[in-house]
């Protein structure tokens, strides 16, 4: 079974996609880690993240040890993401492992959640099941602001929310697999929601799917 999550930056679906992962004992794939990786590559190599030429030999030789360094969740990371991930070869380079991921989980697993901006509508667009989750700009960087202090990092309210502003209009306008709702994505605004209860809903969701008709 798959499973795709798409979003805007900030909406909760990382969180929504584990605790899911985890319920179902299905394999997980946080796709927006791949271009940050990219991304990271560069910053570190003292590259523009604008740079294709660079960024495209990243995301051909990705080194996947940077997956796990800490300087990938950086609100600089993540916003060089945004400019790597709207470049067609880099994209074409990361959809083969994405697409590998989801048709044979590691470890043998009966299915895997993938998240990230173009799961339901390019990377997998036969996945069982779909969901957007989204929410305000306001109360996504408000969200961002409050996990960046609980990790004891210093964190503007206005600046985070350009920022969350900036990456949203560069994740939806661009050319190549644009952040877009698919059309049979189940819609989760998480506005008004706290993940609880957006995990409760999906979870159903999931279930029923599951469940032998
Ligand atoms: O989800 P995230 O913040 O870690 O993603 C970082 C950037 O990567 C995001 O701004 C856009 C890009 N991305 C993408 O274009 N397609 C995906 N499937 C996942 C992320």
């Amino acid at each position: 079974m798959i499973i795709a999550i798409d979003g805007p930056a900030a909406a909760g679906k990382g969180t929504l996609a584990r605790r899911l992962a985890e319920k179902f004992n299905f394999a997980y794939l946080d796709t927006g880690a791949l271009y940050r990786a990219v991304a990271l590559s560069l910053i570190k190599d003292g590259y523009e993240p604008l740079n294709e030429e660079a960024a495209r030999h990243a995301a051909r030789t990705l080194n996947l040890d940077l997956l796990n360094d800490p300087d990938l969740r950086l609100e600089a990371t993540g916003s060089a993401a945004s400019y790597v991930a709207a470049m067609p070869d880099v994209r074409r380079n990361l959809m083969e492992f994405q697409r590998k991921f989801s048709e044979s989980p590691p470890e043998n697993k009966a299915g895997a959640v993938l998240d990230g901006r173009d799961i339901g509508t390019v990377i997998c667009p036969n996945a069982d099941l779909k969901f957007y989750v989204t929410a305000s700009a306001e109360e996504r960087a408000k969200r961002r602001v409050a996990e960046m202090k609980s990790r004891g990092v210093e964190a503007d309210y206005a600046e985070i929310l350009e920022d969350v502003t900036a990456r949203d209009a560069r994740d939806m306008d661009r050319k190549d697999a644009p952040l877009t709702k698919a059309e049979d994505a189940h819609l989760l605004d998480t506005t008004d929601l706290a993940i609880d209860a957006v995990f409760l809903r999906a979870a159903a969701i999931i279930e029923n799917c599951i469940k032998p008709q």
